[in-house]
């Protein structure tokens, strides 16, 4: 692909940290941000413009968890497995919730409107188990009330 196909932005993001240590890190969490995922395209551009190969990139995306590789659902489920949430039942929240959107965790839903993602500690234990939904906190969930929540962003078949 020539520099004049490439998208602009990865462009100006390349000419940005060009000559900056660190680069490639730094360009990827830019279009992490921007976008919520790391496109294929996108690897590929910056791995002929950067002259990094493209699996180096990909050991990079798939080392941290904070990168994605898919574009994210509308709305992010996040589950909280860590410790205190972990022993009061935040396995069995996701189990229901796998089951309920048929997806594992990592995973967006066919219709693109929730994606399940599982986090450690969402710093406030007391409300133990919590889970997230975009910026919102629902703490002390029960598995009952998890069709409850899901209706609350559109998933109107969650109601029956
Ligand atoms: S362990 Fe879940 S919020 Fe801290």
């Amino acid at each position: 692909m020539t520099d004049e196909k490439m998208p602009d932005e990865v462009k100006a993001l390349v000419e940005k940290w060009k000559d900056k240590k660190g680069n490639l890190i730094m360009v990827l969490h830019e279009l992490q941000n921007h976008h919520g995922y790391v496109p294929r395209e996108t690897a590929l551009e910056l791995s002929k413009k950067l002259c990094v190969p493209l699996a180096r990139i990909y050991e990079v995306l798939t080392f941290y968890s904070y990168f994605k590789l898919n574009e994210p659902g509308k709305h992010r489920i996040s589950v909280c497995m860590g410790t205190a949430c972990y022993l009061k039942g935040a396995g069995i929240l996701l189990d229901e919730l796998k089951q309920i959107l048929n997806v594992k965790e990592g995973e967006t839903t066919p219709d693109g409107l929730f994606h399940l993602d599982v986090v450690r500690c969402l710093g406030c234990c007391g409300l133990a188990p919590v889970l997230m939904v975009d910026e919102k906190i629902y703490g002390k969930v029960q598995k009952s009330e998890l069709t409850e929540i899901l209706s609350k962003y559109g998933r109107e078949e969650a109601k029956v």
